[in-house]
């Protein structure tokens, strides 16, 4: 078990599409830090809320071990990781505190251009590449589909052109990389965004009351924003 703490942690992504906006809403509560040299960590000034920098796909394990008490990560990564959870019989650990309303994007299945696309019956027993293997997974025996799960960590697009698979189920954000691979989007999964994920259970007493305190400021901050 995780050593008790008093200040409470909050994990954003380092780089990549989220890490700035994550930080912008957090400022806009009212949140400062001081950061450290090799700035993976950053010490809360205004309040005893300090940031850690990481990878996405790192936060929900991070929640699940105490190492983190937040976290601002995309819903696509947070069910992946908890579809998977459940389906190896773990406990669910983390779950979607709020909504975010930024970073948002559609796990989409697609397929080449040139297919006509008459329906999911369609793809069965046809490779599908993906990132998200548990969500597709639970999505294709929900569907009655039986088709071939192809596990890649990237470029996933372009496994349709190299061989690997006859169909792709990644995130969609402006489309231009689908395009880029002439690929099209068939159906959509899941329609996600950045949310603040946190633990399935309640934090101790000290760390509720900031999460709390950091709660209503985050609703606040959403409210004049929508
Ligand atoms: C994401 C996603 C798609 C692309 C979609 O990849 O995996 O490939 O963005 O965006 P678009 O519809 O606007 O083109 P990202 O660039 O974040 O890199 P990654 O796949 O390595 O995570
Ligand atoms: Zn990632
Ligand atoms: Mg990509």
């Amino acid at each position: 078990n995780a050593p008790v703490r008093d200040r409470l942690r909050v994990a954003i992504q380092k780089s990549g599409r989220l890490a700035e906006p994550a930080r912008a809403l957090l400022a806009s509560c009212g949140l400062s830090w001081r950061e450290s040299r090799d700035r993976l960590f950053c010490y809360g000034e205004s309040l005893p809320i300090d940031l850690l920098l990481v990878r996405d796909d790192d936060i929900p394990g991070l929640i699940a071990d105490g190492v983190c008490d937040l976290g601002v990560v995309g819903r696509n990564v947070l069910q992946e990781q908890g579809s998977d959870r459940a389906g190896n019989g773990r406990t669910l650990a983390f779950r979607e505190w709020r909504a975010l309303g930024f970073g948002r994007c559609r796990l989409d299945i697609a397929v080449p251009d040139g297919w006509d696309w008459e329906g999911v019956q369609q793809l069965a027993g046809k490779r599908i590449a993906t990132s998200y293997p548990a969500l597709l997974s639970r999505w294709l025996v929900e569907q009655g589909v039986d088709a071939q799960v192809v596990l890649l960590s990237g470029s996933v697009e372009i496994a349709p052109r190299l061989g690997q698979a006859e169909a792709i189920c990644d995130l969609v954000s402006s489309g231009a990389t689908l395009a880029a691979n002439q690929l099209k989007p068939v159906t959509t999964l899941l329609e996600s965004e950045a949310v603040l994920a946190g633990p399935a259970e309640e934090l101790d007493a000290t760390r509720g009351e900031l999460a709390e305190l950091l709660l209503r400021r985050l609703d606040g901050a959403l409210r004049i924003r929508h």
